[in-house]
């Protein structure tokens, strides 16, 4: 695992946008794995200005998100399909049609996580997925469980979850409780792993996750095992890793 040290928040969303600048650049037509969060709004936001600038171009390039809550609708501002558009698409030359989120208004939900892992194998699988990191451990929607969950599928999401995600909404009971996720299997199939975290709150579990046994229990702690893994992070977050890494 390659642990790159950012100063702060700025510094954290500039070093990952080089990292995924370079992945465009090297092969235009790539199949980005993209996130939402706070965490990631200020890497969009840097790759919208080197869109402008003229320096990156979007036009080959192929997207699928990680989750979606289940029940709202691409308008709804809390959707992370609605995420997606404001903080990013509206912005570069994507192709709306190269734009893959898992479909929240499908109330089948084995139809919904079936349609999103067909997505991704029909562009070819993941070139490069980016993650950020629940308070819990969670990637995407995988909450702490007694197994990894292989493929795309709904979950019930854990009341801390929901606490940490309220702050979005304008009362704790208008969060979803459900959400369709790509498994633990489905991100850990993307060739190279993109994670960034930031802020002190992160920083007992990404101690946890990185340096910690590989458990379920924490579900990004699985990603130890991924080949191609960098994680960036500001010093708050990087805090409490052990000495040297
Ligand atoms: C949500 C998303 C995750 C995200 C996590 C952390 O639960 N499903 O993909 O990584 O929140 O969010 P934040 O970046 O706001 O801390």
């Amino acid at each position: 695992m390659n642990m790159i040290h950012a100063k702060d928040y700025q510094d954290m969303s500039r070093k990952a946008a080089n990292i995924i600048s370079a992945q465009i650049t090297l092969k235009p037509n790539c199949v980005l794995g993209l996130a939402t969060g706070s965490t990631p709004e200020g890497l969009y936001a840097e790759l919208i200005r080197r869109y402008e600038r003229g320096d990156l171009d979007f036009s080959l390039v192929s997207s699928v998100n990680l989750d979606e809550y289940r029940g709202l609708s691409p308008e709804n501002e809390q959707s992370y399909r609605y995420f997606m558009q404001k903080n990013l698409f509206e912005h570069v030359n994507i192709r709306p049609e190269a734009t893959f989120v898992p479909d929240g208004l499908d109330p089948d939900a084995d139809h919904a996580c079936a349609r999103h892992e067909e997505a991704i194998r029909s562009l070819g699988g993941i070139d490069l997925q980016l993650l950020g990191l629940g308070n819990n451990g969670h990637i995407g929607f995988n909450e702490p469980d007694s197994v990894f969950e292989k493929e795309t599928h709904c979950v019930n999401l854990t009341q801390s979850t929901i606490d940490a995600n309220a702050r979005f909404f304008s009362s704790k009971e208008d969060v979803p409780t459900q959400a369709y996720t790509m498994g633990i299997g489905t991100i850990m199939l993307a060739k190279k792993i993109l994670v960034i975290v930031n802020g002190e709150k992160k920083a007992d579990i990404v101690a946890k996750a990185f340096f910690g046994p590989v458990t379920p229990e924490v579900p990004a702690s699985i990603l130890q095992m991924h080949p191609d893994v960098t994680v960036v992070g500001d010093e708050a977050a990087f805090s409490k890793l052990p000495v040297n890494a």
